[in-house]
């Protein structure tokens, strides 16, 4: 018997990376394919997402062990909220698709703290779901800058160039230590968002096909 397997999808980059853009573009794509698809991000709209809102937006005022481990929080009830969690969205039978995850984490702090650590912190989530495919969209650190400075006045706590230069190499040693776990693909952000868009669909395509296969011959 083939046993259905919802996807779950986690979008990952740099700030400005597309991210957002691309995230919806594959959410659209899944409902006009039939799926029941659904969309959430990282930081949430919990409670807890809000404190770490406010401390990016220079209206609070935390050390990054704080923000990691806030983080950390956020995640853990991203995943086991009884109501909007996605795992009970999974277990609904929804594709859940995420614009950030723990690679966010690992690449963020990995760039102020041990990555160890970080990992560790997190540990818990990675135990209760690992993503399908992690998907990284690579764009450069000034391309990031232009974008997000052309898009809006202030910048939140993370956005220097330096910042981001630095997490972007947190990213890349991040996919590098933990490649035996993890399935990541990396695309070229510097594209038009159609044409990105159509590479992750063919991943994703591929994706499920797998995923349908060995589901179905392990029963
Ligand atoms: P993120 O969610 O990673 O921060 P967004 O999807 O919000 O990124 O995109 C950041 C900005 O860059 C937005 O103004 C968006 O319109 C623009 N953008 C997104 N994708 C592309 C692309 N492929 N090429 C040029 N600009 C893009
Ligand atoms: P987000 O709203 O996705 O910003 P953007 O659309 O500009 O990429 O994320 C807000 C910030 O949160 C972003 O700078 C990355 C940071 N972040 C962490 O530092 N750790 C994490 O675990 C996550 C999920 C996000």
């Amino acid at each position: 018997m083939t046993k259905k397997k919802n996807l779950f999808i986690a979008f990952e980059g740099i700030d400005g990376s597309g991210k957002s853009t691309q995230a919806k573009l594959l959410s659209e794509h899944l409902i006009r394919e039939g799926h029941q698809v659904y969309f959430t991000f990282e930081p949430t709209d919990s409670p807890i997402g809000s404190i770490i809102r406010n401390i990016f937006t220079h209206k609070m005022e935390a050390d990054h062990r704080t923000i990691a481990g806030l983080f950390v929080a956020d995640r853990l009830d991203h995943l086991l909220n009884k109501t909007n969690g996605i795992l009970k969205k999974l277990e609904d039978g929804y594709t859940v698709i995420t614009d950030r995850y723990y690679f966010s984490s690992y690449a963020y702090h990995g760039a102020h703290l041990s990555m160890d650590w970080v990992i560790e912190a997190n540990a818990l989530s990675a135990g209760l779901l690992r993503p399908d495919l992690n998907i990284f969209i690579e764009i450069t650190p000034e391309i990031s800058m232009q974008r997000i400075t052309s898009g809006r006045g202030s910048l939140e706590l993370f956005e220097t160039l330096e910042n981001l230069i630095k997490v972007r190499e947190m990213y890349y040693e991040a996919f590098a230590k933990l490649k035996l776990q993890e399935k990541v693909f990396i695309t070229d952000g510097n594209r038009t968002p159609e044409l990105i868009a159509a590479d992750i669909r063919n991943k994703i395509s591929q994706l499920s096909l797998a995923t349908h296969i060995s589901t179905h011959q392990s029963d």
